[in-house]
C-alpha cells in the first residue's frame, strides 16, 4: 500500500522545504505536520527534542507513511541519528527517516572559494556540532564558523521578519559571525524558518557573500534518493495532493502558513502521543 511522504517541523519552518519539494517533485503526495504546540525546539534539550520528534515520526507511520523527512535542522541534529539507529530497526525496519543536515553538508563547500563558510542556526543545532561533523566528511579542509541566532525564530513566528525591529538582530548575528572570520564567503541558513528573513539578511551581507537556503538542496537530494531507492519510492503515493496538520490551533496555523508556503492552505488539528 502506498502513502504520502511525511514532512515534519517543530512549527512552520518546514513549509519552506515542502514548497520546494512540491516544486521539484509535484507528482508525490505530501503530509505535513507542525508541532506548533511545543515549538520552538531550538532551545530544548537533546532528550526532549528526541522524544517529541520520535512521537511525530510514529504519528506519520500511523498515517501509513514509509518515508518521513525531518524538515527541521534542530530535529535532524538532535533526534535523527537515534531514530535511525535505535528506533527504526525495532518499530519499522522497512520505513525511512531522512534529515536536512546531510544533504546541505554534501554541497555547501561547493559555494565557497575562500574555504570559510558560516552556519546560522538555532542554539540546539549549533551546540550539537552536527554541521561541523557532517561537513568534515565531505569537505575535510573547510573552515566552519557557526552562529546561533536565538531571536530569529521568535521574530519570524511573531510576524516581525519584515519589520524594522528585525534589523537589529539580523545585523547583530551577522556581525558576530563575521567577527569569527572576515573570509567567510558562503552562509547556510541552517534553520528552515530563516528564509523568511532572507531579504533582510541579504541587505546586510558584504558583497560577494553567497546566501544558501536549504529548500532546493533538500528537494534535489530527495529526487536523487527516490531514484536510487525505488523500493521506497514505490511506497510513496503519487496523486499530487497536500495535507497539513498541526498540534496547535488549525485556524492560526492556516493564517501564518501562507507566509512560509506561498499559498493559502487548509489545516487540521492532531494530537501526538
Ligand atoms: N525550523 C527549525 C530548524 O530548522 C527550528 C525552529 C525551532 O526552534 O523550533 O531548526
Amino acid at each position: 500500500m502506498s502513502a504520502p511522504i511525511g514532512v515534519f517541523d517543530s512549527g512552520y519552518g518546514g513549509l519552506t522545504i515542502l514548497k520546494e519539494l512540491k516544486k521539484q517533485l509535484p507528482q508525490y503526495d505530501y503530509i505535513y505536520l507542525g508541532d506548533n504546540a511545543r515549538a520552538p525546539y531550538g532551545t530544548r534539550s537533546f532528550e526532549t527534542v528526541y522524544e517529541y520528534t520520535l512521537e511525530a515520526v510514529k504519528w506519520f507511520f500511523d498515517q501509513g507513511c514509509s518515508l518521513v523527512i525531518l524538515a527541521c535542522n534542530t530535529a535532524s541534529a538532535k533526534a535523527l541519528r537515534n531514530i535511525q539507529q535505535l528506533d527504526l530497526p525495532h518499530i519499522a525496519p522497512d520505513k525511512r527517516v531522512l534529515g536536512v543536515i546531510r544533504p546541505s553538508s554534501e554541497v555547501l563547500g561547493n559555494y565557497s572559494k575562500s574555504g570559510h563558510v558560516g552556519i546560522m542556526a538555532t542554539v540546539g543545532t549549533v551546540q550539537s556540532d552536527s554541521y561541523i561533523l557532517e561537513l568534515a566528511k565531505f569537505f575535510p579542509s573547510l573552515q566552519v564558523h557557526q552562529q546561533a541566532c536565538p531571536m530569529w525564530v521568535p521574530l519570524i513566528e511573531n510576524g516581525e521578519y519584515d519589520k524594522p525591529g528585525a534589523d537589529y538582530f539580523v545585523k547583530a548575528y551577522l556581525d558576530h559571525l563575521f567577527s569569527q572570520s572576515k573570509d567567510i564567503d558562503a552562509i547556510l541558513l541552517a534553520c528552515t524558518h530563516y528564509p523568511l528573513l532572507e531579504a533582510k539578511i541579504r541587505s546586510y551581507l558584504p558583497e560577494g557573500v553567497k546566501l544558501v537556503a536549504q529548500g532546493q538542496i533538500v528537494a534535489e537530494s530527495l529526487a536523487q534518493y527516490l531514484d536510487n531507492h525505488r523500493e521506497i519510492a514505490n511506497k510513496c503515493s503519487q496523486n499530487g495532493t497536500l495535507s497539513f496538520y498541526t498540534t496547535d490551533n488549525a485556524q492560526t496555523f492556516e493564517k501564518q502558513a501562507s507566509a512560509f508556503f506561498g499559498q493559502k492552505i487548509e489545516a487540521k488539528h492532531t494530537d501526538l502521543a
